[in-house]
């Protein structure tokens, strides 16, 4: 019985009649251009901004660059079952809503609270990115921003497993963007887009003419060896550094996703989304296997382990105007990122609250913008509080290892659906089922496993609080189960 409660789903004709239903809530404004670019808005980030060089230096050399190969693979994977899901079932809530229609209830909450990691998380990680850099660009300008204001108070060290003050008291300029950006989005999400797709023109401008300029300083030395030799231990350069760069690496491309969440606000969801979610993802990897190349082409990886790697490979060409141009370009773009996800998140809460696993009160949406405001603004708060006190460290790990949980159940759920409906139409079929979502499954879980202990730890703990509400709250007030016992109570 218990059994039959947790994995019953939503039928397909009641999740079209809520897209139906929900085009009177949200507007439909978004074409195929606006997805795309929201898409490389939403991925082009910190990832290679500030990662990259950490990655190169640490794990894999050069040779960073088929990391980014790797990891792309394993997105494209998971990107081709996105596509599928988000042509078939248009409407808001992303993999949350998949999982609602294939696995059922319980495997729809479980995605739908880890999804916060990805989102939420992933903004809080950006914001903490942003703060570094803008208080990097401020001093280039003579303005000293006060470190005491600029950093979480505590740092986590994860090879002596230990919490140390950094004698800082927030993170004020990743509180204050947060803020901004609720603001905005409150406000209306076409307007949210227009901008966005001014940033990533300016974002993607710059890191072409980085590469363009790039390439004429290239010393192909540099590059010898290709794939440094391993150092002793797993992760540390050789082919295992390579697997390890990859699985870092792979914060860099998670935002495409995101695409799928705004498909209620698709001005032709079946046709657009597949073309705005694998196009964001074809063009992002083309971008980072170039970008990277011609990062570690013009200065050694060995000196690539700063906040502002970028910066140095520049110094090293000497070609001093195009370093303001980077930061400002990444000042910016880190904002795109953020925009997304912070539309992303508010769009999942909503589609949970209207399904009754969160409070009701959470579906509203605003009489005046269109928009729902209500987890919106509690989106905004949650993270501008978690970005003024957490270290980056410990939140990019979470954001990873919760992504690539979401991954595999889409996978999956892609497999279940072709098997439990084969009959339904789907605009965009996945294609070589059931290899490719296998195989999204088990590079995603690969990677995964590649992941440290503690950032385990810490997913099965937030996972066990999951858990905990659901069983408190949301298996009881489910919009489903309440139309379940309205049935039982006509039928007796
Ligand atoms: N892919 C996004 C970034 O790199 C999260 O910032």
């Amino acid at each position: 019985m218990i059994r039959k409660k947790l994995l019953a789903t939503k039928s397909l004709e009641d999740l079209s009649q809520e897209a139906f239903a929900a085009t009177h809530g949200l507007k439909r404004v978004l074409g195929p251009w606006h997805l795309i670019f929201l898409g490389i808005g939403a991925i082009v980030g910190a990832g290679i901004f500030v990662i990259t060089g950490h990655a190169a230096a640490q794990y894999a050399g050069p040779g960073v660059t088929l990391s980014f190969v790797l990891a792309g693979l394993t997105c494209s994977f998971a990107g081709l079952c996105y596509a599928e899901f988000a042509s078939l079932i248009p409407i808001a809530g992303s993999a949350y809503t998949y999982a609602y229609a294939t696995l059922g209830e319980f495997f729809a909450w479980i995605i739908g609270w880890d999804l916060i990691l990805e989102y939420s998380l992933g903004a809080t990680a950006v914001s903490i990115g942003w703060s570094g850099y803008i208080v990097s660009f401020l001093k280039d300008l003579g303005i000293n921003f006060p470190a005491a204001l600029a950093d979480a108070p505590f740092a986590f060290d994860p090879q002596h497993h230990t919490w140390t003050a950094t004698g800082a008291i927030f993170n004020l300029p990743a509180f204050f963007i947060i803020a901004l950006i609720t603001i905005l989005l409150v406000r209306g999400i076409k307007e949210s887009a227009t901008v966005n797709a001014v940033i990533v023109f300016l974002k993607i401008a710059v890191i072409l003419i980085f590469i363009g300029v790039g390439i004429f300083f290239i010393k192909p030395e540099l590059w010898k060896p290709f794939i440094p030799a391993n150092q002793g231990q797993f992760g540390f350069f050789g082919m295992s550094g390579i697997l390890r760069g990859a699985g870092v690496m792979f914060f860099a491309y998670l935002g495409f996703d995101a695409v799928s969440t705004v498909a209620q606000e698709a001005r032709n969801p079946q046709r657009d989304m597949p073309r705005g979610i694998l196009g964001s993802l074809a063009v992002c990897t083309v971008i980072y296997i170039a970008f990277s190349l011609v990062l570690t082409g013009v200065v050694s990886y060995t000196q690539l382990n700063v906040p502002a790697p970028v910066a140095v490979a520049i110094d090293a060409m000497r070609v001093l105007w195009l370093s303001p141009l980077i930061k400002i370009a990444a000042v910016v773009g880190l904002i795109s990122v953020l925009i997304v996800q912070l539309m992303g998140q508010p769009r999942i809460f909503f589609s949970m609250a209207t399904d009754g696993l969160l409070p009701r009160a959470a579906s509203k949406v605003h009489p005046k913008y269109r928009t729902p405001y209500v987890t919106t603004i509690a989106t905004g708060t949650g993270v501008a509080i978690a970005a003024s006190l957490l270290p980056i460290g410990i939140v990019g790990e979470l954001v990873s290892i919760g992504t690539l949980l979401a991954f595999v159940i889409v996978c999956a759920g892609v497999l279940v659906l072709r098997y439990t409906h084969p009959e339904i139409p789907r605009p965009f079929r996945t294609p070589g089922v059931p290899f490719i979502p296998v195989l999204g499954i088990l590079s995603c879980f690969y990677l995964m496993v590649g992941l440290p202990k503690d950032t385990w730890v810490r997913l099965l703990g937030w996972m066990g609080l999951g858990l905990v509400i659901y069983f408190a709250y949301g298996i009881r007030k489910s919009r489903l189960r309440q139309k379940e016992k309205t049935r039982t109570i006509y039928l007796s």
